[in-house]
């Protein structure tokens, strides 16, 4: 989401590109995105924080943190800007590019962007830097004198990892929800290829090339929405797609690391690094807290060979990143906020930094950590975890098929103010969340000690289990899960409070009574649902789904933030906004919508579309106590 500012402008740029790439450079450091950065002379590390909105420097050499630098909101992405004393670090919830000296360890200029910039490579010359959007799914190119945005490309919705080819003519684009690949060639602007990832690839957020063999790699989950089973439901995978576009036949190699490990399963594959000279793969795992050492095989079937079991790494591993030099691997423990290092030969932990002065609040640290993790309490069998399916409280984009019936994941923006929760507000505290954990879909001890009410059925045992307060682990998982507060305006409003004229008369419609939204979808956080009142409505959705067991009745959702939600509704049978108010809302149960003309209809959606376009209250009648309070609105 976008903060306070003009709409999207870059969306009417032009594609052509100022000029062409020069010689080739060999591919160094920065060749993909990730949250670590290592100059290519090898002398300093540079790890990007997003829970402490810091980037922090280190020397490689005495293994020492130089300094701690202050950039903004949730940075998500960091390079040096080819072999210069400067950084480049995109803000994921601000819509900002930091540029930060590391002689003089300050941010020496902000740069305004597209909405969500992710990933960030720079050319090895320095000259340019490239950037991943995830929901406007956009690349966008910056010319590095001027830091101007020189020129964009529309991939598809929701791209995230990012890689610049060694003779710098692509770069290799992946999609977030689909393992997708896309490739850009830099001199035509145009996408050249696509490789398609297998129909369940999801969460694949990187990409790393290898530097001497036509060959991509990207760690990502497979999410096996008919299963809901401890050991069924997610999958760890490596994908390897053949780059070279004279291969024949199928391009992808797609290796289990379940199965790959043995009996040990390592869980939410979230970044590879590569060797210099293409001879050795790091993943890795953020559920599990631990790593692979991989050898890289010369062929296109087995494609890689572990260097004996997973490595422990510390906890919820964000980034791993090889030396120059080619003798360190260094890995990022983003719940341990440190950096450490391990011996390529011998694989040894070899160092061990701390990223961060000022942590965040502890049980929200604590709540992040259980919540990222596959392993006991959470879960028996460690294929998933909470993060599986609700990535830094995002949805997973998908429809899982629940004993209940179709259940599309929610995002958790506003959650806090939104309770009662799920789709039929069977649960009205995250700490019911215990019944997830030790269910069929987690297998885990769970974080309470001793039994809790025994579920039967589909009744709401839940409602009445009062879980909170029973234990500090499970509280810390309610405080970090009621933490994603709406910080940003939609990309598709103005600027706060204020709306296009699209959108303006459809806000009109939107109050009408005639045709009803508001007499559900009310209030700052649109929804009547409270959790004094929980009130549910069959809007005519139940009967659609052959599998419904709860239905016909459901609880209002939360209207902010649905343009980068699709599909929609609780079975997610209406894939956009505009099919909510038509095809799915037959008789005018949801609204009196069949009234509406085109444009009115039009002028609808675009109002959705812009919400929120002012920013709600942090403390409603409605807010749970479990949350890190933040009262500063009214
Ligand atoms: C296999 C995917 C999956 C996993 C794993 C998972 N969830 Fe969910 N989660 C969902 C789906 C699907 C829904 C919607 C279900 C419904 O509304 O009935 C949901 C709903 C929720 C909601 C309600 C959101 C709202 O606004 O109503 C919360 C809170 C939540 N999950 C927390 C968790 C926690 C905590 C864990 C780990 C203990 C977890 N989830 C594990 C898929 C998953
Ligand atoms: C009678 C109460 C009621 C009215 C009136 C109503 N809604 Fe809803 N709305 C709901 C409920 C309940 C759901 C969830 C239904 C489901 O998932 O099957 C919902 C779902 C939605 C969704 C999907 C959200 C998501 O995340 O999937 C949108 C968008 C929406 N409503 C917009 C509108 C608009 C626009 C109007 C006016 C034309 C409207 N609603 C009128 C109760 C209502």
């Amino acid at each position: 989401m976008k903060r306070n500012k003009r709409l999207n402008h870059y969306f009417c740029l032009s594609f052509t590109l100022f000029w062409m790439l020069g010689t080739t450079f060999p591919a160094l450091g920065g060749s993909s995105n990730s949250l670590m950065d290592i100059h290519p002379y090898g002398k300093l590390l540079a790890v990007a924080n997003p829970d402490c909105g810091t980037v922090t420097l280190i020397d490689l050499s005495t293994k020492k943190k130089l300094a701690e630098i202050p950039v903004g909101k949730k940075p998500e992405g960091v390079s040096f800007v080819g072999s210069n004393d400067t950084l480049v670090v995109t803000l994921f919830a601000e819509d900002t590019l930091v540029v930060v000296d590391t002689t003089q360890q300050k941010v020496i200029k902000r740069i305004s962007c597209a909405d969500e910039p992710y990933g960030v490579v720079s050319s090895a010359s320095g000259d340019r830097v490239y950037t991943t959007h995830d929901y406007p799914g956009l690349v966008s190119a910056w010319d590095t004198r001027t830091w101007t945005n020189t020129s964009n490309f529309h991939v598809a919705p929701f791209v995230r990892g990012l890689a610049i080819s060694p003779d710098e003519k692509s770069l290799f684009v992946t999609g977030f929800y689909n393992g997708r690949l896309h490739k850009i060639d830099l001199e035509t602007a145009k996408i050249v290829d696509q490789w398609k990832g297998h129909s369940t690839d999801n969460l694949s957020r990187s990409v790393v090339l290898n530097p001497k063999r036509q060959k991509a790699y990207l760690p990502h989950i497979r999410s096996r929405i008919e299963v809901i089973d401890g050991s069924g439901s997610i999958f760890p995978q490596i994908t390897v797609y053949s780059t070279d576009s004279e291969t024949s036949g199928s391009r992808r190699t797609s290796i289990a690391m379940d199965t790959f490990n043995g009996v040990l399963v390592v869980t939410n594959p979230w970044e590879a690094a590569i060797t210099p000279d293409g001879s050795g793969l790091f993943v890795v795992y953020s559920a599990t807290d631990d790593m692979n050492a991989c050898k890289v095989i010369d062929d296109d079937y087995k494609e890689i060979e572990g260097r004996g079991g997973p490595i422990p790494v510390g906890k919820n591993p964000r980034a791993v990143r090889v030396s120059p030099d080619g003798k360190t691997a260094w890995v990022y423990a983003a719940m341990d906020f440190s950096v450490n290092g391990f011996d390529i030969q011998s694989l040894r932990n070899v160092a061990r930094i701390k990223t961060c002065e000022t942590l965040p609040d502890e049980r929200w640290v604590l709540g992040k950590y259980l919540f990222g993790s596959a392993k006991n309490p959470m879960s028996g069998p460690r294929w998933v975890s909470c993060f599986s399916c609700h990535p830094d409280g995002l949805t997973d984009g998908r429809v899982w098929h629940n004993p209940e019936g179709l259940r599309k994941t929610p995002a958790f923006f506003g959650m806090a103010h939104t309770h009662p929760l799920h789709w039929s507000a069977d649960r009205d505290e995250v700490q019911d969340f215990e019944y997830t954990i030790r269910g069929r879909l987690m297998q885990g001890h769970g974080l309470i000690n001793g039994p809790i009410p025994q579920k039967r059925g589909f009744e709401p045992t839940e409602r009445n289990a009062n879980l909170a307060g029973k234990s500090e682990d499970l509280d810390a998982l309610a405080i970090y899960s009621n933490s994603f507060e709406v910080e940003t305006l939609s990309p598709h409003a103005l600027e706060s409070g204020k709306l296009n004229e699209k959108a303006q008369r459809g806000k009109i419609h939107f109050e009408n009574p005639a045709v009803g939204c508001v007499t559900c979808h009310q209030g700052p956080y649109y929804t009547d649902s409270t959790l004094a009142v929980p009130k549910l409505h069959d809007v005519g959705t139940g009967l659609d789904d052959k599998s419904e067991r709860m239905g016909p009745k459901y609880d209002t959702p939360s209207l902010i933030g649905v343009y980068r939600t699709a599909p929609y509704l609780h079975h997610g049978k209406a894939p956009t906004l505009m099919d909510v108010l038509t095809t799915s809302n037959k008789g005018d149960r949801h609204g009196k919508t069949s009234n509406l003309k085109k444009a009115e209809l039009e002028e609808l959606v675009e109002f959705l579309k812009a919400l929120p376009f002012e920013l709600p209250p942090k403390q409603t009648p409605n807010s749970v106590k479990y949350r890190i309070s933040k009262t500063q609105d009214k």
